[in-house]
């Protein structure tokens, strides 16, 4: 899979070259690609973003930088990968990202995200965007951050590990959180006590139809618990 990433602060993404999705680019895997958007800026400023029409707090991203982008990025000019891309712009006005929206994403051939900053991007430029591939707009949660990047690096970690290959084991990703629609059930390691804490006695039993059906006991424990609006309560 192709990803690329669109900033004007392309160091925040250093960290994804380390771990499973580093090594997931270096097996070749993954090609995840980060440009600054001031590269597509022609004035001396390298000008990104500008006072809004109508009046109103804060700078607005201007569209000609970001039409530039991803020209460049969609039309394969830049990028090996055949087809159009979807394009993702980190928005607290999207659609909330969850693990169907990644598995979604990590079976496509080419992501382009899009970081805006300021108090957003042009809005024309996700009317021409459209033209080039399919636009979406996805929020990480009902928050507000101070631009594109961390939603971004959150988005793509999820999405990566479920790219085949990326999680060498792939039955962790099978029983984790959000999979089967409820939240994990708890783990334990050696020792058997620590501070006087056991480990429940079942998972030292060696029945496995005993352990299984405890760990899905303990899954819907904690969603009703912490999630009940994952059960639909
Ligand atoms: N940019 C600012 N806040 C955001 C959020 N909650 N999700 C995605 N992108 C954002």
């Amino acid at each position: 899979m192709r990803i690329d990433v669109v900033s004007i602060f392309p160091s925040y993404f250093d960290g994804l070259t380390l771990s499973l999705l580093g090594k997931a680019q270096d097996a070749g895997i993954l090609d995840l690609q980060v440009h600054d958007l001031r590269d597509w800026t022609h004035d001396r400023h390298r000008t990104v973003d500008d006072t809004p029409y109508g009046g109103g707090a804060g700078m607005v991203m201007k569209p000609e930088p970001w039409g530039a982008a991803l020209d460049s990025l969609a039309d394969g000019s830049l990028s090996p990968s055949k087809g159009r891309p979807t394009i993702i712009f980190p928005s607290p006005a999207g659609e909330v990202f969850t693990q169907a929206t990644a598995r979604d994403l990590a079976a496509r051939d080419h992501l382009i995200f899009g970081c805006g900053r300021y108090e957003g991007i042009d809005e024309r430029v996700f009317d021409y965007a459209a033209s080039l591939g399919e636009v979406r707009l996805i929020s990480l949660g009902d928050y507000v951050l101070n631009g594109g990047e961390v939603a971004v690096m959150a988005m793509t970690e999820a999405i990566g590990r479920l790219i085949p290959g990326v999680v060498g084991n792939p039955e962790s990703l099978v029983e984790e959180s959000h999979e089967d629609g409820l939240l994990e059930y708890p783990s334990y390691t050696k020792p058997s006590v620590w501070r006087d804490r056991d480990v429940p006695p079942v998972l030292l039993s060696g029945n496995h139809g005993a352990i299984a059906a405890w760990r899905h006991e303990q899954q819907l424990e904690r969603t009703r618990t912490r999630r009940p609006d994952l059960l639909g309560e």
